[in-house]
């Protein structure tokens, strides 16, 4: 077998957005020696297309505001089905993470008074997102990097991981190879935190980048850890749809926050039929529907999508408030959003499902490993607030890199081993599509995947579509497994695509397959065979993928009790 090179730290963070960051800064911080493993470079994360704003209860704008009815608001946004500890935690400790953030070097934007300027996102009772115009995520990642690399946490770019190694029941590495020189790379740890992010390319219409195809989920799954809730896909209801290269391009729902109107061919303000009070702030699953609805039934703008205007703020408070979204339609499509109404339509854009994990500590039900950011699930139960995933990545990173390094520093130096045949078994794995006279091409399958989801695990699912989604996605998995590729390991980007593929399968797979169990509809996840919820059979349960036997299991795990004094607060007892 060929030599390669072997790092060491006490924990592993895999995956640097603002999630793994945050965990890496916090792991260092508690005295860890820590490697930052990613894929891309850092800092190139979706991170950034949390572009409107982070949800925490300072109530600077309003003053009533308080993590109550943040914690109020996340459960009814999750449609009760969120780990009611997680939202309670994340609303508690979201105005100290955000703080901290601005010690950092963060500048948000500031009210007339100096304070942090918040504004409105739908589903939130008041004005709640602290705000850099509309390029929050992308100065929260500035902060969090340089903060990070003056940290002493040693980074590894353009990395990825394709292995979780474990010691019996524990975690003792991850192997992985250089993207550039396609060579392999082992790293001892003895812990791993994952906060790779999520699942956007097994769409084809996604906000995502290249880098979000479910590793981290899959990840976990082959290590033995719980998946859950994985039916809850976020379709943003608001991407770009035309020209069609740049279809997906996320618009940020500050341009709703900022009082943008949704019309459809008629000029009608359609959300006065589907939620009077809320309008354009209703949550994203019900003005994704919503404009989907409009499109289907023949009221759609000429590309297919729904009007957005915020023309009537004025050209100087557009260009103020929502600067990116000024220069990107320039740019791609060449309308001014000062004076015309831009094209939009849903766009994949999070997944509320993810690794199961503890609420204190961040571990998933594998010892050793730990998971934060989009990549765990349980935080957004049915449906993630706009401007929740940015709170969430700074309460839950902070949380999963104590409880990380934690642990690995109960573990000594050389207690834990690699077993060479899991390094065997990774090696060949990664070789084989080189090793196949025959096979098939990785992006023909990458194509008719994410054709399967959109057709079949869509906005709107019924039994009969999924059940060809799953038959589809079964196929697809039985071509994948005969993948063929030529040409050398130096970065060869169809080489990549065959491990991508294989994370994306899985993922693709635990959703069609809760979608498929889940007979009712809540939140983000919308039967038309079930339009209703059904919470007696399902408000009580989680979704549930585990690996059995090397086949994929489903099932369902009853939701915690929530606490009298939270179930006061969840019916309206929060002032
Ligand atoms: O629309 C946005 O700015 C996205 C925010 C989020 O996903 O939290």
């Amino acid at each position: 077998m060929e030599r390669f090179e072997t790092h060491t730290h006490d924990v592993i963070v895999i995956g640097a957005g603002g999630a793994g960051l945050r965990a890496a800064i916090e792991a260092s911080a508690q005295g860890a020696s820590v490697g930052l493993v990613c894929k891309s470079l850092l800092g190139k994360a979706h991170t950034v297309m949390a572009e409107g704003g982070v949800a925490a209860s300072l109530g600077n704008v309003d003053s009533k505001d308080n993590w109550k009815t943040h914690f109020h608001d996340t459960m009814h946004g999750g449609k009760m089905l969120n780990n009611w500890r997680m939202a309670q935690l994340h609303a508690q400790e979201a105005p100290e993470r955000v703080r901290e953030l601005e010690h950092w070097g963060a500048l948000f934007d500031r009210t007339k008074e100096g304070d942090i300027n918040q504004r409105a996102f739908g589903g939130h009772t008041w004005k709640r997102l602290a705000h850099v115009g509309d390029r929050t995520g992308l100065e929260m990642i500035r902060t969090l990097q340089d903060r990070g690399i003056h940290t002493g946490v040693d980074v590894y770019m353009e990395c990825t991981i394709t292995h979780i190694l474990k010691d019996g029941d524990r975690i003792s590495g991850a192997f992985g190879y250089w993207r550039e020189s396609g060579r392999f790379v082992l790293f001892n740890a003895k812990s791993i935190i994952l906060a790779t992010g999520g699942i956007g390319k097994s769409y084809k219409v996604t906000s995502n980048s290249w880098e979000y195809t479910g590793d981290g989920h899959a990840l976990a799954y082959e290590a033995g850890a719980d998946l859950i809730d994985m039916e809850f896909v976020q379709f943003h209801p608001t991407g770009m749809v035309w020209p069609p290269s740049v279809k997906g391009i996320l618009v940020t729902e500050a341009v709703r926050g900022e009082g943008g109107i949704l019309t459809n061919r008629n000029g009608e303000r359609f959300m006065e039929k589907y939620d009077p009070e809320r309008m354009e702030l209703s949550t994203r699953d019900v003005v994704a529907r919503s404009i989907y609805t409009e499109v289907q039934e023949g009221r759609g703008s000429p590309h297919g999508g729904a009007f957005l205007d915020i023309s009537h703020r004025g050209a100087e408070y557009v260009k103020k408030k929502l600067p990116s979204m000024y220069h990107q339609f320039m740019e791609f499509a060449e309308i001014d959003i000062t004076k015309e109404p831009m094209e939009v339509y849903p766009t994949t854009h999070y997944i509320m499902g993810g690794v199961r994990v503890d609420a204190e500590t961040a571990q998933t039900t594998v010892r050793g490993l730990f998971a934060c950011g989009e990549v765990a699930g349980g935080m957004h139960g049915a449906n993630r607030l706009g401007g929740n995933s940015l709170s969430d990545l700074l309460v839950f990173g902070k949380r999963s890199g104590t409880g990380a390094a934690d642990y690995a520093s109960k573990i000594k130096d050389n207690e834990l081993k690699i077993n060479d045949i899991d390094i065997e078994g990774a090696v060949k794995e990664m070789l084989t599509p080189y090793e196949n006279a025959e096979g098939e091409n990785p992006y023909t399958i990458h194509q008719a995947l994410q054709e399967a989801m959109g057709d079949f695990v869509g906005v709107f699912r019924t039994k009969d579509k999924l059940h060809e989604g799953i038959e589809e996605i079964n196929i697809l998995k039985e071509r994948a497994s005969q993948l063929k590729i030529e040409g050398s390991r130096m970065f060869n980007p169809g080489w990549h695509l065959c491990k991508d593929l294989k994370s994306m399968l899985i993922v693709s797979e635990a959703i069609a397959r809760c979608a498929h169990q889940r007979e009712e509809s809540r939140g983000a996840h919308s039967r038309v065979d079930f339009p209703q919820y059904n919470d007696e059979k399902w408000g009580t349960v989680n979704s549930v993928i585990s690996k059995d036997n090397g086949d994929m299991k489903l099932s369902t795990s009853p939701l915690h009790q929530m606490p009298e004094e939270l179930k006061r607060i969840v019916e309206g007892g929060y002032e």
